[in-house]
């Protein structure tokens, strides 16, 4: 029996939550296992419930849990609350720093049968299998912020973005395990030639190399990778980065994969990992049934690998999507001349059924 905190939060958060329990729940049919889900508030819904966008009680259901499972948080409406209680700065960010999830895992991964998808050639993204690891507690989110009056009339408002060796040699490591567990190639990403946290990032990621042999290690400024990751974005295998770096990057790279509504994440390293898709809450399609309910049904499987160890279950359900894309069925982000346009919900149940029969 796993225990699951299930957060929808806001905006199509709300839609494509059901569809990855769904798919959960599919899974637990199939082999035997018991899932309870048990919901809990986040963001701006949970703002104009109970008046803060993470409640403690929520909290305490996702200590209590074994895993979560998050849709988005945000919108428009809560984006002029006083900063402490925006779902963003109030709600996400403690709620990854609280469970201690230093590790965010994005997999960009193209599906085959999404290739004409992206706005990218098919000769540059075909066979693209990236993993990101982005730092997900230090740095410029993190850091302290300040903001003062200047004697010109004008603010000047400062982020730090501050790195101890400490949090970079964790998030370092765990970087390098995963590339052992795959094409053992690890490209570090910094602006070490501006950055002061990037030097020790640079130096620390240098002195760690040693330690893996066995792992190819490459150094790339951020800019530049911005632009390889367009230019030959197969050239990749794992790449690790600090927080906001990894942000920018992820959304660059979720073209590759077609849409960004395919980028599942992991966010681990404490008791209870946290398993989010990496696009936000789309308040411009929300409650339409329009939302690709896929990047929130990958991060399930992931939860299955990570959290429970179930990578059998983890492939059948990213089996699913693979079968689901092959036979044509496509959310409107991905649609395509010829293919079969299906809502949110139909997504969701056509998914189940494949893991069933799978
Ligand atoms: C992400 C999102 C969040 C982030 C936002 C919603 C605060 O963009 O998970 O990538 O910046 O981490
Ligand atoms: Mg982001």
């Amino acid at each position: 029996m796993y225990k699951i905190a299930v957060l929808p939060g806001d905006g199509i958060g709300a839609e494509i939550v059901p569809e990855a329990v769904k798919a959960l729940k599919a899974v637990g049919e199939k082999y035997n296992y018991g899932f309870a889900f048990t919901e809990a508030l986040i963001g701006g819904s949970a703002y104009d419930a109970v008046g803060h966008p993470l409640p403690e009680e929520t909290l305490n259901v996702c200590q209590n849990s074994d895993a979560v499972l998050l849709g988005a948080i945000g919108g428009h409406k809560w984006e002029n609350l006083p900063v402490h209680l925006r779902p963003e700065i109030g709600g996400l960010l403690p709620i990854r720093k609280k469970l201690g999830l230093f590790a965010n895992l994005r997999p960009c991964i193209l599906f085959p049968d999404l290739v004409n998808a992206s706005t990218l050639k098919e000769e540059v993204i075909s066979g693209v299998d990236i993993l990101v690891i982005r730092e997900l507690t230090g740095g410029a989110y993190f850091g302290e912020k300040t903001r003062e009056k200047t004697a010109d009339g004008g603010e000047k408002a400062a982020d730090s973005m501050c790195y101890t060796t400490f949090e970079i040699e964790r998030i370092v490591r765990f970087a390098y395990e995963a590339a052992r567990g795959r094409k053992k190639q690890l490209c570090s990403v910094d602006k070490a030639n501006v950055l002061e946290s990037s030097r020790l990032w640079r130096e620390t990621v240098v002195r760690l190399a040693a330690e893996y042999p066995d792992v190819e290690t490459t150094h790339m400024y951020v800019d530049n990778c911005s632009m390889q990751l367009i230019r030959n974005p197969r050239q990749f295998d794992v790449i690790v980065t600090e927080n906001l770096f990894g942000d920018i990057l992820t959304d660059e790279a979720s073209m590759l994969t077609g849409s960004i509504g395919m980028l599942a994440s992991a966010s681990i390293g404490g008791k209870v990992g946290l398993y989010e898709p990496a696009h936000g809450s789309a308040p411009d399609i929300a409650g339409q049934g329009k939302a690709n309910p896929l990047a929130m049904i990958l991060s399930a499987a992931l939860m299955l690998r990570y959290s429970f160890h179930l990578e059998e279950e983890a492939k059948v359900l990213e089996n699913a999507v693979t079968t689901f894309l092959q036979q044509g069925y496509r959310t409107a982000d991905l649609m395509e001349e010829g293919k079969k346009q299906v809502s949110t919900t139909e997504a969701g149940d056509i998914i189940a059924q494949l893991i069933l029969k799978g």
